[in-house]
């Protein structure tokens, strides 16, 4: 059964931890769907880690669209999400022709964007152009340049307030899904009390409704600084189909991620 929304709605009324890991090509994406992966992103860290960038911020729609039709011929199970690159959903009508190609050319069923209370106008757009859309709150690794490197944030109440205040207003904009990055596990649980929709976090803490990675974290062979919140599954699984099954165990058992993984 191919997962839909609705798998995933069911998922966090039933309180049974989504797994979600990045994917670029067909081959990986066949390992990831049968270890049981429920959502692949077809994640803009394409630019990092395909394509050797230093940021994500050089990465094209056209980019997405060819990794997104890789990874779409590999999958018979987990639902495709896509990444919107950096400005290609500067304004409505910019979002709306770039989530098209995202979901016509590249097979995917939702698409991602990095945003804030300030893009409401846009995921509603997208959502009354009947696109299904995840809003990726907290950290937004797009704006790394404005924001002087990646930091945890939500460090103080006031900005806490605001990433939550994000949440409900993207929510209200229509969202289907949120993704929160890099704040302490405090704040991921007020978000997740604030909103209905499933929260898939990274760098966020275990009381999240799911868990995201980025696949080269999982399997150990990112090269130089790893962020503290991933974990290397390959010494576990041993292979690369046992890291990815170990991954998606870990998620589902909430034993990933632990207290170092986090922060507090
Ligand atoms: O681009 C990406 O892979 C992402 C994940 C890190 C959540 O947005």
């Amino acid at each position: 059964m191919r997962v839909t929304l609705s798998t995933l709605q069911k998922m966090r009324a039933e309180q049974q931890p989504i797994v979600a890991l990045t994917a670029y090509d067909y081959t990986f994406a066949q390992a990831v769907d049968n270890a049981g992966v429920d959502v692949v992103l077809v994640g803009d860290s394409l630019g990092n880690v395909i394509q050797g960038h230093g940021s994500t911020v050089p990465v094209t729609v056209e980019d997405i669209v060819y990794h997104c039709q890789c990874v779409a011929r590999g999958l018979d199970r987990a639902l495709l999400m896509a990444d919107l690159p950096f400005l290609s959903y500067a304004d409505e009508a910019t979002a709306i022709d770039s989530a098209g190609a995202l979901m016509k050319h590249g097979g995917a069923q939702m698409v991602k964007l990095e945003g804030t209370q300030d893009q409401a106008a846009i995921v509603e757009a997208l959502t009354i152009a009947g696109v299904p859309v995840c809003a990726h709150i907290g950290l937004q690794p797009q704006l790394v340049d404005k924001l002087g490197g990646f930091k945890v944030q939500g460090k103080d109440e006031q900005s806490a307030n605001r990433i939550v205040e994000d949440a409900c207003a993207l929510e209200a904009a229509g969202a289907d899904l949120l993704l929160v990055e890099c704040v302490s596990a405090p704040v991921a649980e007020r978000i997740r009390a604030a909103v209905n929709l499933p929260l898939i976090g990274i760098g966020a803490g275990v009381n999240c409704d799911g868990q995201v990675l980025v696949l080269q974290d999982v399997l150990g062979i990112t090269q130089g600084r790893v962020p503290r919140f991933s974990r290397n599954f390959m010494p576990q699984g041993q292979s690369i189909p046992g890291a990815l099954s170990a991954y998606a165990e870990a998620v589902r058992a909430r034993t990933f991620p632990d207290a170092t993984e986090c922060f507090e």
